[in-house]
């Protein structure tokens, strides 16, 4: 199976005013689907350091999977999904796309997640919004379609056989 990295990005767990739970959530999904969970952190919501370390789970770890959770919203401090289009050389929609109509069938509120996308290289970036419950919504919602994407994109499949 896969590798994966897990990053949360949020100030409040940065600074251990908050217990990350979301982090957590989607380790424990991840496992259960089979992927590896070969790296986490928590980190502030600070674009320049959010990139950091999508670049390095990208280029130096060379992890296949990397999800972010937190900074989706529409407070000043969010710019995830600014960080995650600013290293992608591909950005695909369609994960975002299912996950916020998937979310809209669970709260109206899924509109206000900006929630991104995107290729790097070999590496899969999506970002998910900050809460354990829409974590856990927005992650399953795409998950079963990711392996064969990855297939995919690490050249273990041609194309989609069906
Ligand atoms: N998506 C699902 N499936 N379930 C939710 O509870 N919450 C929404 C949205 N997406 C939610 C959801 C809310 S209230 C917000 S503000 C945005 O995600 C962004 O979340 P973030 O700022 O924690 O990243």
């Amino acid at each position: 199976m896969f590798t994966s990295a897990v990053i949360t990005v949020s100030d409040m767990c940065f600074s251990g005013e908050r217990e990350d739970a979301s982090g957590p959530v989607i380790v424990s999904i991840l496992e259960e689907a089979g992927y590896t969970v070969d790296y986490t952190a928590t980190i502030p919501d600070e674009r320049d350091i959010i990139e950091h370390e999508l670049i390095k789970c990208a280029d130096e770890l060379d992890i296949a999977l990397i999800i972010t959770t937190g900074g989706t919203g529409f407070s000043t401090r969010d710019v995830t999904p600014e960080a995650t289009i600013s290293v992608c050389s591909k950005l695909t929609p369609g994960i975002p796309e299912a996950m916020r109509a998937d979310s809209l069938k669970i709260t109206n509120k899924a509109i206000l997640s900006r929630a991104q996308a995107g290729i790097r290289d070999k590496a899969l970036i999506i970002n998910l919004p900050g809460s354990p419950k829409a974590t856990r919504e927005n992650l399953l919602a795409v998950l079963p379609a990711l392996k064969h994407g990855l297939e995919i994109l690490r050249g273990e499949a041609s194309d989609c056989g069906e």
